[in-house]
């Protein structure tokens, strides 16, 4: 039965990827970008292919050493020798810092181009185990981390006229999920001020893209599985694991190309068309496609939904014997 329901998703999926018209993309060879958290991770692959594209690239996060490490390698993937690749060491979570830094770092480099957004971090676990100061980090460092550099940066944006904004959220900023409560509440905060900043600053030539990543084997991933409640661990390997260097490029295409939503693979275009509700769209083909697939896509989603309720159902249950016993 479901087949008849995937099929055609893949096929609608793989038709809209042949036969879109995309935009061209623009050109960061020689503009200066900023990447949040680059020096790990996905924000770090993006820095490399930043430099590998010819662009002027800065990298933010707090710890100097990796920051150092970071640099040197990003480095070697310059094509010019008149590429500038800086960091700086701050914590995004402190808008004083974070606003004197980007204008420091514009004297020095030039103006900024674009904007990502990649410094975050996830704790997992069950609601009654969080303590309040976990909460806050959480909060700290994944919502006001990606608002504060685009509040210091954005009127810079709008009177020149153009910029380039990503935000770096998760597929758990479009379905909830076990043991993800304050990251994922951190995640949909972000698909909100993506989509409020949008309508914002669209008339100013400034593009906003939320990207979504699954699961990527990034060194913050590994720090993130050790947290995880058995329940989250089942459900998460029912996905794949992702190269960083692999939603890098996506995402910085995408950007590039004025896409709001930046996802990966096949299982992330079917969440994403699911949860498209009232987000902005770059074409009426792509209205049309999604119009086609949600009412279908919504029985896909019950059966994820009831094999995910299944897992947890059965771990309730195993706990509840080792009680009992
Ligand atoms: N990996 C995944 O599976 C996955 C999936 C979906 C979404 N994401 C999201 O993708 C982004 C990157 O994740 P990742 O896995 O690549 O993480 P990562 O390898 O742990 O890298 C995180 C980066 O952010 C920096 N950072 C953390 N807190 C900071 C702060 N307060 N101020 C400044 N910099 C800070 C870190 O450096 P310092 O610690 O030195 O500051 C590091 O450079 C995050 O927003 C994450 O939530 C990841």
């Amino acid at each position: 039965m479901l087949i008849l329901f995937i099929l055609p998703t893949l096929l609608l999926f793989l038709a809209w990827k042949k036969f879109k018209q995309p935009k061209p993309a623009k050109s960061i060879a020689g503009r200066h970008i900023v990447v949040t958290g680059g020096s790990s991770g996905i924000g770090k692959s993006v820095a490399v292919i930043a430099a590998q594209r010819g662009a002027h690239v800065t990298i933010i996060a707090r710890n100097v050493d990796k920051l150092e490490e970071a640099l040197i390698e990003i480095k070697k993937y310059c094509v010019n020798e008149e590429q500038m690749i800086t960091k700086v060491s701050v914590d995004v979570a402190n808008f004083e810092d974070i606003e004197n830094n980007l204008c420091e770092i514009e004297e020095i480099v030039g103006p900024i181009y674009m904007l990502v957004n990649c410094a975050g971090m996830a704790i997992c676990g069950r609601v009654e185990d969080f303590t309040k100061q976990q909460v806050k980090q959480l909060v700290d460092v994944n919502f006001l981390g990606s608002f504060y550099p685009v509040k210091a940066i954005v009127s810079k944006f709008k009177q020149r006229k153009e910029g380039i904004i990503v935000l770096t959220a998760s597929q758990v900023a479009l379905t909830g999920m076990y043991g993800y409560s304050v990251y994922s509440a951190c995640k949909f905060a972000l698909r909100g001020f993506a989509e409020s900043l949008h309508m914002e600053v669209k008339n100013y030539n400034i593009s906003v893209t939320l990207a979504l990543p699954p699961d990527t084997d990034t060194p913050g991933f590994e720090i993130e599985n050790k947290t995880k409640p058995v329940e989250t661990k089942l459900i998460s390997e029912t996905g794949g694991l992702v190269k960083p260097e692999e939603v890098a490029k996506t995402l910085l295409d995408d950007a590039l190309s004025g896409k709001f939503f930046s996802y990966v693979g096949f299982e992330s275009y079917i969440l994403t068309t699911l949860c498209v509700g009232m987000s902005p769209f770059a074409s009426f083909l792509e209205v049309i496609t999604q119009a086609v697939l949600l009412g279908p896509l919504r029985l896909v989603s019950a059966f994820y939904i009831m094999s995910f309720q299944n897992i947890v159902k059965k771990c309730h249950l195993e706990r509840e014997n080792k009680k009992e016993d």
